[in-house]
């Protein structure tokens, strides 16, 4: 089967380089892909994703059997629907679904109608009602814009002023644009966030390993957010009694609600989570695979992944019960940046040391803003540049052999955290929830998870 990956990030990567080695997978496409495709014999295929009748013909002519979408972008404008309705099988959910990304107002009502965990909030369409709700908190907040804005929209906030400043920023300057009509404000929380991601087809779900992700620029979680500076997989933290409690709380009402609502998923919903003192609280969801998390699970799938996908499109998932080999190693990827980034930043530099790492066992380099010259050498194109994912048989060795990567490789500005995965190797214990409710008898979800034959958890 021939197969293209829509998007050119590590996320995108680290799909096309997984569907490469199935057994089933005839050609590859990326498009547009990055330099790491190119070299790894994913042929990039010069169209964007908004160019909906370019992507169309390039379908038909190459008789693509399985379309990802990796980007929310695309998803939230309706590609999956465009290329089914042309007859094509896609793994992305549609327009409607991806609601649940690219509108937060949209995402917080179906939580709170479907009862999932998540801060207290309220809706706003005009500043000042805003500021008055603001001024009348007796703790901190969150303001977020409606809409999708490259992960931007979001202001954690100190003080109650300064919440005041973003809804200033959001909705009289309009700083995001149509992104910013409409405000969630809601309660900050507190606690260590965890990245759970779910394959969704028809009314099954199941469960990948959960990840935890590095968002702000500098080591000890110091400085602006990022798309993500660097994940691993397994997180310790997320306990099999905790994830557990996320399918019955969280994935379990979200997808069913969804499929009542006539907008069922289908795809992989990602489920980013606080684990705050009164148990876990969603703190958003996606419609897509996390970039980096995407780069440490795939580095541990052993199952072949266009198998997987195409169950999901084909919403055979069920068929994949116990099925989903992993790696029992840990994986750690390390995001490499280019300077100014996550601020303006530098492109065009020359990047070596890339043969040199990957020569090191167990450690693949995933590449995101990167592009090939004329000479065919890898200069940086992007804001994160690379994501170097090692597998080691502990979280520490993981982390020791992606660091010892990261040292071959140069280029001129570059940045990264030196602390990826210290969380877990400096962390407690977790504390658990304590009490596991059952699942409905008629809800079975693929993965041998069947509560009538499971034991009460404590
Ligand atoms: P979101 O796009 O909603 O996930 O927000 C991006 C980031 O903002 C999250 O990964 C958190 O680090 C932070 N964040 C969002 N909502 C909250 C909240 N209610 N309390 C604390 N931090 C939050
Ligand atoms: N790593 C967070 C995201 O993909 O949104």
């Amino acid at each position: 089967m021939n197969v293209l990956v829509i998007g050119k990030g590590g996320r995108e990567h680290a799909l096309a380089w997984r569907l490469k080695q199935s057994r089933r997978a005839e050609k590859v496409f990326c498009a547009p892909g990055n330099a790491g495709t190119a070299r790894d014999g994913i042929t990039n295929v010069p169209i964007d994703h908004f160019e909906t009748d370019k992507l169309f013909r390039f379908c038909t002519k190459e008789k693509i059997g399985l379309v990802v979408i990796g980007p929310e972008d695309p998803l939230a404008a309706g590609l999956a629907d465009f290329l089914r309705v042309k007859g094509f099988k896609v793994f992305g959910p549609s327009k409607d679904a991806a609601r649940i990304e690219s509108s937060k107002v949209w995402s917080k009502e179906l939580m709170r109608h479907a009862d999932v965990p998540t801060a207290e909030f309220r809706v706003f369409d005009h500043p000042e009602p805003a500021r008055t709700y603001i001024e009348t908190r007796d703790y901190p907040v969150v303001v977020k814009a409606d809409g999708l804005a490259a992960g931007k929209g979001v202001v954690v906030c100190k003080s109650n002023a300064d919440a005041i400043k973003a809804v200033e920023r959001i909705m009289t300057r309009e700083e995001f644009g149509k992104a910013g009509r409409q405000i969630v404000v809601e309660k900050k929380l507190d606690g260590e966030e965890l990245s759970v991601l779910a394959l969704v087809g028809g009314r099954t779900f199941l469960p990948l390993p959960a990840c935890q992700d590095h968002k702000a620029v500098n080591d000890g979680d110091q400085g602006p957010n990022t798309g993500g500076m660097g994940a691993y997989c397994p997180a310790p933290v997320a306990t099999p009694e905790l994830i557990m409690e996320l399918e019955r709380s969280v994935f379990l009402p979200t997808i069913h609600a969804m499929k009542r609502g006539r907008f069922p998923f289908q795809g992989v919903l990602f489920a980013g989570v606080m684990l705050t003192s009164q148990g876990p609280r969603v703190l958003e969801f996606n419609c897509r695979f996390g970039d980096p998390e995407t780069q440490p699970i795939l580095m541990r799938l052993k199952s072949d992944l266009l198998d997987v996908l195409e169950a999901v499109a084909d919403e055979r998932l069920p068929e994949f019960e116990e099925k989903i080999e992993w790696d029992p190693r840990s994986a750690v990827c390390v995001v490499m940046c280019s300077s100014g980034y996550p601020g303006k930043y530098e492109t065009g530099k020359l990047v070596s040391g890339l043969a040199d790492a990957e020569q090191l066992p167990d450690v693949k380099v995933f590449h995101a803003g990167t592009k090939l010259d004329a000479q065919n050498r890898v200069m940086t194109d992007g804001g994160r540049v690379l994501g170097v994912t090692a597998l080691g048989d502990t979280l520490a060795d993981a982390k020791a052999r992606a660091y010892e990567a990261v040292k071959r490789i140069t280029f001129a500005g570059m940045h990264y955290r030196t602390d990826i995965a210290d969380k877990a190797l400096k962390a407690k214990p977790p504390a658990l929830p304590v009490e596991v409710p059952k699942l409905p008898a008629k809800f079975r979800r693929p993965g041998g998870n069947d509560p009538e034959g499971e034991k009460p958890t404590s």
